[in-house]
């Protein structure tokens, strides 16, 4: 890993020491190692905006490609928190594809990744099919989309949205639009889970989402029937 790479991993440790105290930075750090050794690829790397391909116009509105932590997935997208069972997932900026691979585990009926740059599609779509390849476990349907979010048709059977913080207010609150014209066509409950919500308010400002649980490290959003 580069210099400047690892430099930044370990400014967020400490910057993580600072928000969250000790305790949770080395519980974080387990579900790293843990989920790191279960899944055997490695998405923990931090990969600056500016050194990302694709749609320049859209990088400037992008935020830096860094991973989910495990256990911020472990907790947000629980059962009790999400109602998971056979529900389509969409990861908005899937980078290498951590959040797609821990919801693989998840009894859930679809996984779509949609991710700007096409270099990180690649990885995202190799860490899947590695995965499996080497565990011979059951696929779930799972596709990584090389598009703009903007861009980017809802399908009408989505439920779950996720989003680490991928991009700016101005790109959120577009997918949001699209989101409500989603359930508009085909009404059902949705969930919109913001990790890292820097973003949150562009969500608490539509009244059609109603706030079902703000955690530290993220927020789960209702809409729909
Ligand atoms: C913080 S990373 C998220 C990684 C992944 N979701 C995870 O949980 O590990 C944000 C990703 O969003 C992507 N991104 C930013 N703007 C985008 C856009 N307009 N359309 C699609 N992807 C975008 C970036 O390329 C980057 O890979």
């Amino acid at each position: 890993m580069r210099l400047a790479k690892r430099f930044k991993l370990a400014s967020h440790f400490f910057s993580s020491l600072r928000k969250r105290g000790v305790r949770r930075t080395m519980w974080i750090t387990c579900h790293e190692l843990y989920y790191d050794a279960t899944f055997g690829v490695k998405t923990g790397i931090v990969i600056p905006a500016g050194e990302l391909d694709g749609d320049p116009e859209a990088l400037h509105h992008a935020n830096d490609c860094f991973p989910s932590s495990y256990l911020v997935l472990k907790e947000a997208l629980s059962h009790d928190q999400v109602d998971l069972r056979d529900a389509v997932f969409v990861d908005f900026g899937c980078g290498l594809g951590r959040a797609l691979l821990f919801a693989s585990q998840l009894p859930l009926r679809r996984l779509i990744g949609v991710e700007l740059s096409p270099t990180l599609c690649a990885m995202a779509r190799h860490n899947m099919t590695d995965f499996y390849h080497r565990r011979n476990k059951t696929v779930p349907e799972w596709s990584v989309i090389n598009a703009d979010v903007r861009a980017f048709d809802i399908p009408d059977d989505a439920a779950i949205f996720y989003f680490f913080n991928p991009f700016d207010a101005l790109v959120l609150d577009t997918v949001l639009k699209r989101i409500l014209a989603s359930v508009a066509r085909a009404p059902r409950r949705c969930a919109i889970v913001y990790a890292n919500p820097v973003h949150g308010g562009v969500i608490a400002a539509r009244t059609q989402f109603k706030l079902q649980i703000k955690a530290p490290d993220y927020v789960i959003y209702r809409l729909g029937a």
